[in-house]
This record gives C-alpha cells, sequence and structure tokens, in this order.
C-alpha cells in the first residue's frame, strides 16, 4: 500500500523560540528537510547546501516566525492513523518524518505595483523582510493601499520553495503541498474581502517536472530572468557564481465571495 502522506501547516513559530522546546523541534526539522532538499535537488534552488549549512538556527526561526509566510509540511501518516487529517496538529508535527514543504509568501503589493520585485536571485524571504511590505496590502484597481477591509482586489504572493522527499515523488504530495497553499490564499482573500489572488512561481527552465506539476494546478509562464546563483564550491570556502535562466510562472484566481 502506498504510504499516507498528510499536508499540515506549521505553526507561526514566535520571534525568538527562547527554550520553547516545541519550537526548537520544529525549526530543527524545518532546517533539517531544507538541508536535505538543497543536497537532493541542489539544481532546484536558488541558494545552496553549502551557504545554508553555514546558518545557524536563527535564520530558519526567522523564517518560520516571519508574519507573511505560511509554511506546510508534508507528513507520512503512521499507519494506524485513521482520524481526518488536522492542520496545526502540533503533536504530528513533532512525531511523524516530513518528506515535503511549501512556502507561501504574502500577501505583498502587487509585483505591477512593487518596485521591489520578488527576483529569481535572492531569498524571497529576505527580500520581503527588507522591503517591509505590510500584510495588510492589497491591490484595488491599480492602486496600493493599506486601508482594510477594501471592497474588492486582489492579493498578491509568491510561492517561495516546494520540495517533495524523491521515495515519495510522483504520488501527487507536490499537488498537495500547492493546493494546501493556494487554498491558504483563498482564505485569505475571504477574511480581507478581497476577490481575487495572484501567485508567482520560479523556477528554472529545465526543470520539468515542476514546470508540468505547476501547469497542472494553473500556473502560466509569463517571463524569463537570467539569474546569477551564489553557492561556495563543495569542500571549500571558495565562493562561485552559476548562471542560471528561470521562468516567472503566474496563476490568477477569482474567488467565489462565500456570502
Ligand atoms: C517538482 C516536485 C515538487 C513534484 O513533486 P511530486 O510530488 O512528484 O508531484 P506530483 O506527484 O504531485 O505530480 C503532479 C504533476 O506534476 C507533474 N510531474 C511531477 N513529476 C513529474 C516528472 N518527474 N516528470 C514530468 N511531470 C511530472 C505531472 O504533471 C504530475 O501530474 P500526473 O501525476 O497527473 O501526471 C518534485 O519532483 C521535487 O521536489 N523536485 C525537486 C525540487 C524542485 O524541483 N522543486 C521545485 C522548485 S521551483
Amino acid at each position: 500500500m502506498p504510504p499516507t502522506v498528510v499536508v499540515r501547516r506549521l505553526p507561526r513559530l514566535p520571534d525568538g523560540p527562547g527554550e520553547d522546546p516545541s519550537a526548537i523541534t520544529l525549526a530543527t526539522n524545518y532546517r533539517d528537510l531544507r538541508l536535505h532538499a538543497l543536497r537532493t535537488s541542489p539544481e532546484a534552488f536558488a541558494s545552496s547546501y553549502e551557504i545554508e549549512s553555514q546558518w545557524g538556527l536563527d535564520r530558519t526561526v526567522a523564517r518560520l516566525s516571519n508574519p507573511q509566510a505560511a509554511h506546510f509540511i508534508a507528513t507520512l501518516a503512521n499507519s494506524d492513523e485513521s482520524e481526518a487529517p488536522r492542520n496545526n496538529d502540533e503533536t504530528a508535527l513533532q512525531s511523524q518524518q516530513w518528506v515535503g514543504f511549501i512556502a507561501l509568501l504574502g500577501p505583498t503589493l502587487s509585483k505591477s505595483e512593487s518596485s521591489a520585485k520578488v527576483s529569481a536571485s535572492h531569498d524571497p524571504f529576505a527580500q520581503m523582510q527588507a522591503t517591509g511590505l505590510s500584510n495588510n496590502l492589497v491591490r484595488t484597481s491599480g492602486q496600493a493601499t493599506t486601508s482594510r477591509p477594501p471592497q474588492s482586489g486582489t492579493l498578491s504572493y509568491h510561492i517561495g520553495a516546494v520540495f517533495v522527499e524523491p521515495s515519495v515523488r510522483k504520488a501527487g504530495v507536490g499537488r498537495a503541498l500547492i493546493d494546501a497553499a493556494l487554498s491558504e490564499a483563498e482564505t485569505q482573500v475571504h477574511e480581507r474581502k478581497a476577490s481575487a489572488f495572484e501567485c508567482t512561481i520560479h523556477v528554472d527552465t529545465y526543470n520539468d517536472a515542476a514546470i508540468r506539476l505547476y501547469q497542472k494546478v494553473g500556473f502560466e509562464v509569463v517571463g524569463e530572468e537570467t539569474y546569477a546563483q551564489q553557492t561556495v564550491a563543495p569542500g571549500t570556502s571558495e565562493s562561485r557564481v552559476i548562471e542560471r535562466v528561470a521562468f516567472l510562472m503566474e496563476l490568477t484566481r477569482v474567488v467565489v465571495s462565500q456570502r
């Protein structure tokens, strides 16, 4: 029987986890999976194992406490787990094996209005913090506004990273992670009384599996960007730059009002 994989939302961590063992475990698990992803699929990420393995746990905590990021984890359900999957299930997140992740960043100014676009070459988490975009911002008829809630508008998101552990690929886990992220965006559209959301993602032009996955969900290629990946030569501290080309893919979804 194929393994049962359940997608769960990670609870947002406090700014500094202090001595909270639960927050430290979640941050450590996330860091381990992220490093595993960078080691297993180096060609899929703008970052690299050599760089991120030097970072302390505080960098992971910063990602997981970012109020503009929603993180989802695919976990391998225990064979005796018969109850329905539950989000925010900290016990399951603590006890089960993590086999995939996705990060939804936003909402921000829409890409057409923001002077600080998310680019393939930089860490989108850092860009979001550096630009200080407010999570209240939505686009209304071409104008950015902080007045909330708007009657209509488009919330703008970016998917920062997707990874599925090789042993459970091609079983619908990547699709389930993207569906979870997009459904979170949809929930926020309802909460903020907006009417639609747009979501972008960067993907290397040769990454056929990811491109097909995104197309299947409804993303379309809207641009192409050459970027320089900064990395470190394995086993050395020598920095090097690799030139890569990414597609910018985009999806826009109008959300039907619940009223
Ligand atoms: C891309 C990735 C996330 C897909 O995860 P997955 O769990 O295998 O994907 P799914 O099983 O949900 O597949 C959904 C659809 O994606 C497409 N797809 C997935 N893997 C594919 C492959 N190897 N070749 C072609 N199409 C593929 C198919 O259209 C598939 O639908 P189908 O099964 O009905 O044909 C996974 O391969 C991965 O982690 N790759 C390394 C990291 C990476 O590239 N991340 C993206 C960075 S932008």
